[in-house]
C-alpha cells in the first residue's frame, strides 16, 4: 500500500483507538490534503462529540497525535483540533521506489476477481447512432478497461436496440429500394434517412403500412425469409457501428452484441414467471409489477408494463429477461448500465422488480451509471445548425481535421500527421467525454477540447510527449532507468507525492464508475510534472549523476502513470505531438 491518504488512514484509526479504545475504531479519520501540510487529519472534533467526557476537541488530537508512534513524518495540532500532517522526505522517496519497481506501478488486483458485466453503447438499429451514444460508449469502455485492469472479470454486453415494430417498416422499405441500395446507405452510417423515408412511406401509404404491420408478425412468428432481411439490415448497420468504434479505438467487438432481440424467445417466459410468482399482475389487460415506492403524479402506484394489453412486450420486458440471464448465465457479481440519466426512472423500476422476483438477489449490484445530456454551444440538445442529429462519424471527422491543421506546421511528414492528428482529435473528444462528471450535462465544444491547456486530451498527450522527448533528448531508454530516487527539491517531492496517489485512484474509479476522477488525477500529475520539469533540469549538463538519475527515474514513473492512466480511459497516447 502506497498511497498516503490510505497509509494515514490506517495510523491514524490505530492511533485513536490506542488512545481512546477499540470501540472508536470505526470512526474515520477523515485524512484530506491540506494547504498547510501534506494532510490534515479532521476526526479529533467528530470524536470529541462522541466521547462520553466531551473533551476539547484539541486535547483530543493531542492524544491521538501522542500516539501516532514511528510514524513517517511529522505531526502539529493546529486550530481547533486539526492535525497536520507532513510525511518525511526518506518515506516519500522509499514508497515511490517501490512504485517504480513495481510493473504495475503499485496498482492492485482484485482478490478474488469479480465478475462485472458492462451494458454499455447500445445505439438503436432503427435509427442512427447519434452523439448521445457516444458518451455511453467511450464512458463505458473506460470502465470496461479499469476493471480488466483492476483483475475483474469484465463481461461486456452492448444492449443494441434490433428488435421492435419498427422493424416492420425497416424490412419493407429495404425491399423497396432493393438490398444493395440499402445496404449501401446503411453502411455509410445513413440510418436516419433510411428511418426517415420509411417512416414517411408508413405514414402516406395505406399498403405499405398494412405490409409493414403484416411484416412485424412475420417476424415474430420466425419466418426464415423475414429473418433473412432482418439479418441483412443489421449487418450492415453493424457494419457501420464498427467502424466508428474503430475509429474511437474502442474495446467492443461483434462477441459483446447481446441486442434487444436475443431476449426475445425469453420474453413470453419471463412474463409467466413473474405472473405465477404473484410479482407481475393484470390491470387493465395489461401485464404490470407495482414495485413499492413509486407513484405518479396521481400519487397512484406506478405500474412497470411487462406485457401490453395487445400481447406485446416492451423495453422493460427486455431488461428483466437481461438481468436474469446475466445474472444467472452471466454470474454477475455487478452490473454496470452505462445509459442516458432520462432512463433513470425505467432501470429503478427494473432493478426493484428483479429484487422482487428473486432474480437479482443482495449478493449482486446494479448500477444505473447516469450518463449526462450532450448540448451544443448554444445550451440545448447537440444538433446540426438545421436541426438534424448529427453523424457520429461526421462529428469525429471534424475531430480529425481540426486537430490536423493545429498540428499542420509542427514540420511532420503526411504519414506521421495523419497518425498524430487522429490521436490528437479522438483523443480530444474522448478525453472532454471523460474528464466531466459523467452524469452532468456537458456542452460539445471542439475549440474548447482541443486547445493544449487544461485538463485536456491533447494536453496529456502533450505532457506525456515531452516526458518521451526528454528521453530521446538524453538518449536514454526509459526503460533502462534504475534510480534510486532521491528527494532534494520541493518540486520533486510535490511530484513523487502526487504519483503515490495512482494506485488509489484507479481502484476508486473501479468503484465508484467515475472515470473523471483519473482523469482530474492524471491532470495533477502533468501539473505537478510541469512544475518539477521548470525548476530541476534533468538531462542538462552539470547536473550529478546521482540527481541525474533520480529525476530520470522520476520522469520515468510519471510516464508510466501518464501512459497507464491514459491507456485506462482509451485515449490514444502519440509518442510524439
Ligand atoms: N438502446 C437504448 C437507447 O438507446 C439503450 C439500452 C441500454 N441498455 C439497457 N439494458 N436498457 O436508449
Amino acid at each position: 500500500m502506497t498511497d498516503p491518504q490510505l497509509v494515514l488512514t490506517e495510523r491514524v484509526r490505530l492511533a485513536l483507538a490506542d488512545a481512546f479504545g477499540a470501540e472508536f475504531a470505526d470512526a474515520d479519520p477523515l485524512i484530506r490534503p491540506s494547504q498547510f501540510a501534506d494532510f490534515q487529519a479532521n476526526v479529533a472534533m467528530s470524536l470529541a462529540r462522541r466521547l462520553p467526557d466531551r473533551p476539547k476537541p484539541r486535547d483530543v488530537a493531542q492524544a491521538i497525535a501522542d500516539r501516532l508512534g514511528d510514524f513517517p513524518g511529522t505531526v502539529e495540532v493546529s486550530g481547533p483540533g486539526f492535525l497536520n500532517i507532513t510525511l518525511s522526505d526518506a518515506w516519500i522517496a522509499e514508497q515511490a521506489a517501490q512504485m517504480f519497481d513495481d510493473p504495475r506501478a503499485g496498482v492492485p488486483t482484485t482478490a478474488p476477481a469479480a465478475t462485472v458485466v458492462i451494458d454499455y453503447s447500445a445505439p438503436n438499429a432503427a435509427k442512427e447512432m447519434h452523439v448521445g451514444h457516444l458518451r455511453t460508449t467511450i464512458v463505458g469502455d473506460a470502465l470496461a478497461r479499469v476493471h480488466e485492469h483492476l483483475g475483474n472479470r469484465v463481461v461486456r454486453q452492448n444492449h443494441l436496440g434490433d428488435w421492435g415494430t419498427p422493424f416492420g417498416m425497416l424490412i419493407e422499405h429495404l425491399l423497396d429500394i432493393g438490398e444493395p441500395a440499402a445496404v449501401a446507405q446503411l453502411e455509410a452510417g445513413e440510418g436516419t434517412e433510411f428511418y426517415q423515408a420509411a417512416r414517411q412511406k408508413f405514414e402516406a401509404d395505406e399498403t405499405f403500412k398494412r405490409r409493414a404491420r403484416e411484416r412485424v408478425t412475420t417476424l415474430q412468428s420466425g419466418d426464415a425469409d423475414t429473418l433473412r432481411l432482418w439479418h441483412v439490415f443489421m449487418n450492415a448497420t453493424i457494419r457501420y457501428f464498427n467502424k466508428i468504434y474503430a475509429m474511437l479505438g474502442v474495446t467492443l467487438t461483434d462477441a459483446d452484441i447481446a441486442g434487444e432481440s436475443m431476449y426475445n424467445d425469453m420474453l413470453a417466459k419471463t412474463c409467466a414467471d413473474l405472473e405465477a410468482s404473484g410479482v407481475a399482475v393484470l390491470s387493465e389487460g395489461a401485464l404490470c409489477v407495482f414495485p413499492p415506492g413509486f407513484t405518479g403524479s396521481d400519487d397512484k402506484p406506478l405500474p412497470l408494463i411487462i406485457r401490453k394489453s395487445d400481447g406485446g412486450y416492451g423495453y422493460a420486458t427486455t431488461d428483466l429477461a437481461a438481468i436474469r440471464y446475466r445474472v444467472h448465465d452471466l454470474k454477475a457479481d455487478r452490473i454496470l448500465y452505462v445509459v442516458g440519466n432520462d432512463q433513470a426512472l425505467h432501470f429503478q423500476m427494473v432493478f426493484a422488480a428483479a429484487r422482487m422476483a428473486g432474480w437479482l438477489p443482495d449478493s449482486v449490484s446494479a448500477e444505473h451509471i447516469q450518463i449526462g445530456m450532450m448540448l451544443g454551444k448554444d445550451g440545448r440538445r447537440f444538433k446540426t445548425r438545421s436541426g438534424e442529429s448529427v453523424k457520429l462519424s461526421d462529428l469525429l471527422d471534424e475531430a480529425i481535421d481540426r486537430a490536423r491543421a493545429a498540428i499542420a506546421d509542427r514540420g511532420y511528414d503526411d504519414a506521421a500527421r495523419e497518425e498524430i492528428a487522429r490521436a490528437v482529435g479522438i483523443g480530444a473528444v474522448k478525453y472532454a467525454d471523460l474528464s466531466v462528471g459523467h452524469d452532468s450535462e456537458y456542452v460539445f465544444d471542439f475549440d474548447r477540447m482541443l486547445t493544449l491547456t487544461g485538463n485536456t486530451g491533447p494536453y496529456m498527450q502533450y505532457a506525456q510527449a515531452r516526458i518521451r522527448s526528454i528521453f530521446r533528448r538524453g538518449g536514454v531508454d526509459p526503460a533502462s532507468v534504475t534510480g534510486p530516487i532521491v528527494i532534494g527539491e520541493a518540486a520533486e517531492r510535490a511530484l513523487a507525492l502526487q504519483l503515490l496517489g495512482f494506485p488509489a485512484v484507479v481502484e476508486r474509479v473501479g468503484e465508484a464508475a467515475e472515470p473523471h476522477r483519473l482523469c482530474a488525477f492524471l491532470f495533477d500529475t502533468a501539473t505537478a510534472f510541469t512544475t518539477f520539469f521548470e525548476n530541476c533540469p534533468v538531462v542538462k549538463e552539470g547536473v550529478p549523476a546521482d540527481t541525474r538519475a533520480s529525476r530520470l527515474a522520476l520522469c520515468a514513473l510519471t510516464l508510466r502513470v501518464l501512459e497507464t492512466g491514459l491507456n485506462l480511459l482509451g485515449v490514444p497516447v502519440p509518442d510524439r505531438m
